[in-house]
């Protein structure tokens, strides 16, 4: 195993679950020290546990009284950050945009558009002290594509496409590259959310299959799958490249 980030400060939110405790868990298994943040203290507690010398900070992604805890413990206690994995993110209903209570849609852009912008917010300050810096934000095929079924979490997931593309622009010259991810259907809990909404276990099959179809790869991704992108993103090896948003979805969008 190589070890790009040894002894290097890496924070991720949303680690306690899905994909971004996989990115956690390969960035300490390749040396970082790790800053986790997330609302799930026992999830929290359970990625800590697999990760050497973690600091955790449970705490509201779209909170930045929160977020400004989880800086302050960084620094505190581990040093200036030099990689941002802000992966907390929430799927929202699963119905057509106009169908949404406007509380929906606020908590929906809070955490998927707010956070992000706050932990850049609050993380780029230490970046520059240090002089270089590395963040990767969580779209999606759908922040590439519209989506019938999931359309207002689509329209806040275009949104984090385009802060990654205008926060590498606003850093380049800082030397802080800035790019996204945007995975295709995963399995874990957020698919399981998505399925569970769809109704009945023949409903749910259903969808599947449906969904299956429109991957030529025909399989749902795997958590370590994207870890592994991601952390192509935040090492040296992509030192040129910024501004990127990447589909990992089996051909889907091809
Ligand atoms: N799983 C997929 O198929 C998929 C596909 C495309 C994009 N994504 C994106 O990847 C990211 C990670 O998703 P996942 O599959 O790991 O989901 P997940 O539900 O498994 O994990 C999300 C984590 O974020 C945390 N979280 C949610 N809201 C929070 C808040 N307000 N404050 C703090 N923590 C909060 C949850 O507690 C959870 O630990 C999300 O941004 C998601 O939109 C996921």
């Amino acid at each position: 195993m190589t070890q790009r980030f040894e002894g290097r400060i890496a924070a991720v939110t949303g680690a306690a679950s899905g994909l971004g405790r996989a990115t956690a868990l390969m960035l300490a298994q390749e040396g970082a020290k790790v800053l986790l943040f997330d609302r799930d203290e026992a999830g929290l507690a359970a990625t800590a546990n697999q990760c050497p010398g973690a600091v955790t900070v449970v705490g509201d992604a779209s909170s930045a009284a929160d977020v400004a805890r989880a800086e302050a413990a960084a620094r505190r206690d581990l040093g200036p950050v030099e990689f941002l994995v802000p992966a907390a993110g929430i799927l929202g209903p699963a119905k057509a945009a106009i169908e949404l209570e406007e509380a929906e849609w606020d908590r929906l852009f809070a955490i998927n558009v707010k956070g992000p912008w706050l932990a850049a917010r609050a993380f780029i300050p230490h970046m520059r002290e240090i002089g270089r810096g590395s963040i990767v934000l969580f779209s999606s095929t759908a922040g590439l594509a519209g989506s019938p079924l999931l359309s207002a979490y689509s329209a806040s997931k275009g949104a984090v496409t385009m802060l990654t593309r205008s926060l590498a622009l606003n850093h380049a010259k800082e030397h802080i590259r800035v790019n996204c991810v945007c995975p295709g259907t995963i399995n874990g809990p957020m698919a399981e959310a998505m399925f569970a909404q769809v109704g009945d276990a023949a409903a749910r099959q259903a969808r599947a299959a449906t969904m299956l179809a429109g991957i030529p790869m025909n399989r749902f991704g795997e958590p370590e799958e994207i870890a592994a992108a991601v952390l192509y993103f935040l090492s040296d090896d992509a030192g040129f490249t910024t501004g990127a948003a990447l589909p990992i979805d089996g051909g889907r969008l091809a």
